[in-house]
């Protein structure tokens, strides 16, 4: 029996049709890629995420020569939330991409962060939104990261 698996998103030809919060976490994810450490692949990602008290969560892809160390934007943010505000929900999660990989693409978060996104989900009990806006501020929005990983490892 061959069964089928839904993956639902919005698609909007730019910004415009996002929320002041939205369009803010979009500015703070362009503005913390700056700031990636990206000397091997030169791909600098940002992602900015909005917790529930408010607490706005920034990070940007940091590498290392021994190019496993390094880590992912989306991690770099999710981690920072859950050392600091374990307590806290993340509520939306915002992933912007500036370089060659991408193009005029829209940067398609890795297995692993979806992963941790997925986890997250999990350990708050409560799903987020996820927003992928590439240069040409196209936006990708998924109501819940499980949109992004059907069938995620798990012990559920
Ligand atoms: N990268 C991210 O930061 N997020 C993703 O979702 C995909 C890839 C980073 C990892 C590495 O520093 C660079 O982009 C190239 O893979």
């Amino acid at each position: 029996m061959r069964k089928e698996l839904a993956f639902e998103y919005d698609h909007y030809p730019d910004t415009s049709s996002l929320s002041g919060v939205e369009k803010e976490l979009v500015i703070a994810a362009r503005k913390v890629s700056e700031n990636a450490y990206a000397p091997y692949s030169k791909f600098r990602v940002g992602a900015a995420l909005i917790l529930d008290s408010g607490e706005m969560i920034t990070g940007s892809n940091q590498e290392n020569i021994a190019y496993p160390s390094g880590l992912c934007a989306e991690r770099v943010a999710l981690f920072h939330a859950g050392a600091n505000y374990p307590d806290s929900k993340v509520k939306i999660l915002c992933i912007v991409a500036d370089g060659d990989l991408v193009g005029d693409g829209i940067l398609s978060p890795c297995g692993a962060c979806r992963q941790v996104m997925v986890e997250t989900e999990g350990r708050q009990d409560s799903g987020f939104n996820v927003i992928l806006v590439n240069t040409k501020n196209e936006v990708l929005k998924f109501h819940s990261a499980s949109d992004l990983l059907p069938l995620a490892f798990g012990k559920k």
